[in-house]
């Protein structure tokens, strides 16, 4: 069976690296077989992943989505690739960056996250100035929920807040790419560690939560939409290795603890 790995970067695939080498050796010839599509699916600008795959050891992808779900890119990934238009412009037709700034005003400590991490369709700040982070984040996300069909606040890590098209995020991008490459939905198994991971987590059931997850992550896998998700013993790459081999996309190599 041909499986796809959708997986996020940093924390879940990084951390950790001689574990890092070892599954990105497996995914590689796992590719190289035909039994594997990748997917990179991470909050990182295009340049870092490509950097990350020269540099941090990152298996080569078949696809990226950056931004948090707002991007989608096929090889080959060059620093100035265009993202896919069909997507970007279908996110477009519902998002501007003036109703997304909106939702953030007069939040006492808000700080914007630098301009490389703003872009058209992805409003982003740091919460972690506030005197209640978790707080501020519920107050956006109750400024949004009015405007629920066009706008979405995910917040991550206790730090990192976006405001996203509704129609975005991880989970979507993914969908949407694999109905355009034409895999199946019921081959995909999700990987991550925060906040930002849960997208995928509810559009797809089977998903792989390493151990050093962020608690809005676990605590996702623990509810009932999460039944399916494994948590990992293990942390970074050496968990993800753990649930692709509990899932039989990879086969076990050793004897579980
Ligand atoms: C990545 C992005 C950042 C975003 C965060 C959480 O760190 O660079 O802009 O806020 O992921 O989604």
């Amino acid at each position: 069976m041909k499986w796809t790995l959708a997986s996020d970067i940093d924390g879940t695939l990084t951390g950790d690296r001689p574990a890092l080498d070892r599954l990105a050796a497996r995914l590689t010839e796992a590719k190289a077989a035909g039994d594997l599509y990748l997917i990179l699916s991470t909050g990182r600008r295009l340049e870092q992943v490509i950097e990350g795959v020269a540099q941090e050891g990152l298996p080569e992808p078949d696809a990226v989505i950056c931004q948090v779900g707002t991007e989608i890119y096929l090889p080959p990934l060059r620093p100035d690739s265009q993202p896919m238009p069909a997507w970007r412009d279908r996110l477009l037709r519902d998002y501007t960056r003036d109703d997304a700034l909106s939702f953030l005003e007069g939040i006492e400590g808000l700080v914007m996250q630098p301009d490389k991490f703003n872009t058209e369709l992805k409003t982003s700040c740091y919460l972690d100035g506030c005197p209640q982070p978790d707080e501020a984040a519920e107050e956006i996300r109750r400024r949004v929920e009015p405007f629920a069909d066009r706008y979405q606040a995910v917040w991550s890590s206790g730090r990192d807040l976006d405001v996203l098209p509704a129609a975005s995020g991880k989970g979507k991008a993914i969908r949407f790419l694999i109905e355009q490459q034409g895999l199946a939905p019921d081959s995909v198994v999700v990987a991550g560690d925060t906040g930002n991971d849960g997208a995928m987590f509810m559009e797809f059931r089977k998903g792989v939560v390493v151990s050093n997850a962020q608690p809005e992550l676990l605590a996702l896998a623990e509810s009932p939409a999460g039944s399916e998700a494994y948590v990992a013993r293990r942390a970074h790459a050496a968990g993800v290795e753990e649930g692709l081999e509990h899932f039989g996309v990879l086969s076990r190599t050793r004897v579980e603890s």
